[in-house]
């Protein structure tokens, strides 16, 4: 069972809940102070709350959280204090203390929050990424302690049901795109990718088209075909379209890396971590779960997504170094390395998505071991055009998916000539990967197009310990970012 989110009226002192979750700031020498919301039931405490929690060494630092029997001070037995770090708590404080609690109250049945008085929006959608679980695959589901059921988010602000009701769409979305994700490999490759992209769209009431390799062969998309031509499981290209209602602001192509699997192919990968390549199709979920939010919300925007997808497999029939490819719309690649993959199956994806002359084109992939490199793990490189990339990134760090605006040398070009195609797929050198990688996709995008490409290798997948709402697994980066960039572009073109 999902966890379920109301907005609450009750005093959070007297609420009958299982649990009652309070923010607590750190004050560095002077010790730990109570955020706002915490009033009521420091009352309760006599106004020792505080003192209390730094008895029990709570210290407000973010990702901490302590828990207090209550004993009957306050209605709810159990007192969650998490950490919110040190200044004012800003929105994305609020999302990741959320998680953190929303982690801690596994196996309980009803709380109360009040870090949704600083904050509702990500008090709501901290909670639900925080809850998430993915226990699909285990014979006993959650063992009997699953996350935490139901969670009133106390506000008595104007709006809070429409702000709550967003929230709660906004964290499904990524949600979403976490279960894709999270699906292995044997059980989401193209075919049933796709199926369940149109299930999906179809339920939002957003158009579906799903090339299958015959119509692949017959638009002559040789980039999508030539990756995925390794394996048995055969490659599509699958198209969401969102109308935008009556009058759309703008239109926005997304496009999305799905390569359900990569193992490199003949230029194969060594084995150690190769599982992760399931998450190879981080992109795809990411567009596929955005444009059917967008479509949920009635954005005043066109959203369509482009989405390739393809396993990338060593095996008789594969591709191979000096192979060349002639794209959709006739330019040839010559295949220096069959691991560099995913710019081939995006470059096809990228002419198809601008023959709807959009506004604007985002695209992102987990394109890159070298964007890990760069940024780490949890920074996003965005390439593009010059005021665009700088505005997509933004908007990624303004919602918590943090991003950073990299350039694209000049000489990098010239790196990427081959000896008898078009354009090469990777150069002789390992340096700069992830500029590479963006300077080979920008040959595909037309001059004067604003257009972004997020390569998300690191951020879009979580194999350490759980920290905030980001709990192992898929992540759904940058599904908040297309999406608050959408709402943008619908409020200011
Ligand atoms: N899917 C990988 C990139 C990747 C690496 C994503 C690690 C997430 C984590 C991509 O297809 C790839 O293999 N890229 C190569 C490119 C190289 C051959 C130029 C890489 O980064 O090594
Ligand atoms: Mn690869
Ligand atoms: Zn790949």
């Amino acid at each position: 069972m999902a966890t379920a989110l109301n907005i609450g009226n009750a005093s959070p002192a007297t609420a009958e809940a299982d649990a009652v979750v309070i923010g607590v700031i750190s004050g560095g020498d002077a010790g730990p102070r109570l955020a706002a919301g915490a009033e009521e039931v420091d009352k309760a405490f006599g106004g020792e709350l505080a003192a209390l929690l730094a008895t029990a060494g709570a210290t407000g630092k973010a990702d901490e959280v302590v828990k207090v029997l209550t004993r009957g001070a306050i209605t709810a037995p159990l007192l969650v204090a998490v950490g919110l770090g040190k200044d004012e708590p800003g929105a994305e404080q609020v999302r990741k203390a959320s998680g953190a609690a929303a982690r801690a109250l596994t196996g309980v049945g009803h709380a109360v929050s009040t870090l949704s008085l600083i904050d509702l929006a990500a008090a709501a959608e901290g909670t639900l990424l925080g809850a998430y679980t993915f226990t699909e695959y285990r014979t006993n589901g959650s063992g009997g302690r699953g996350p935490v059921g139901t969670v009133d988010l106390v506000s008595g602000a104007d709006g809070a049901a429409d702000t709550l009701r967003t929230a709660v769409a906004v964290a499904d979305a990524v949600r979403t795109a976490r279960d894709l994700i999270n699906t292995p490999p044997n059980d989401l490759y193209p075919e049933t990718f796709a199926a369940r992209a149109r299930e999906l769209a179809e339920a939002a009431g957003v158009e579906v088209e799903v090339l299958d390799d015959a119509a692949l062969a017959e638009g002559g998309f040789g980039g999508v075909l030539g990756v995925g031509q390794g394996s048995s499981r055969k490659p599509r290209l699958v198209r969401l379209s969102y109308a935008g209602g009556s009058a759309p602001r703008a239109k926005v192509a997304l496009v999305g890396k799905g390569i359900t699997f990569d193992t490199g192919g003949i230029s194969i990968k060594p084995a150690a971590n190769m599982d992760q390549m399931t998450s190879d199709m981080s992109g795809a979920a990411a567009v596929i779960a955005t444009t059917v939010l967008a479509a949920r919300l009635q954005l005043p925007v066109a959203v369509t997504a482009t989405v390739p997808m393809a396993e990338n497999m060593p095996s008789a029939t594969a591709y191979r170094p000096g192979d060349v490819l002639r794209m959709y719309g006739g330019r040839t690649v010559e295949v220096l390395n069959t691991d560099a993959e995913g710019r081939l199956i995006l470059a096809d994806a990228i002419v198809r998505a601008v023959e709807d002359t959009p506004d604007y084109l985002v695209e992102t992939s987990t394109l890159t071991g070298a964007q890990q490199v760069a940024l780490g793990l949890r920074t996003a490189g965005v390439m593009g055009s010059e005021d665009f990339r700088e505005r997509v990134a933004a908007t990624g760090r303004a919602v918590g998916e943090d991003a950073w605006a990299m350039p694209f040398p000049d000489h990098m070009r010239g790196e990427l000539d081959s000896r008898v195609a078009d354009i090469a797929n990777v150069t002789g050198a390992r340096w700069g990967g992830m500029l590479v990688a963006g300077t080979f996709l920008r040959e595909f995008v037309p001059d004067g197009l604003p257009w972004a490409h997020i390569d998300i290798a690191g951020p879009s997948f979580h194999s350490g310990s759980p920290y905030g709402y980001t709990v192992k697994g898929g992540t759904g980066t940058p599904v908040r970012t297309l999406h608050a960039l959408l709402a943008d572009i619908a409020e200011n073109g």
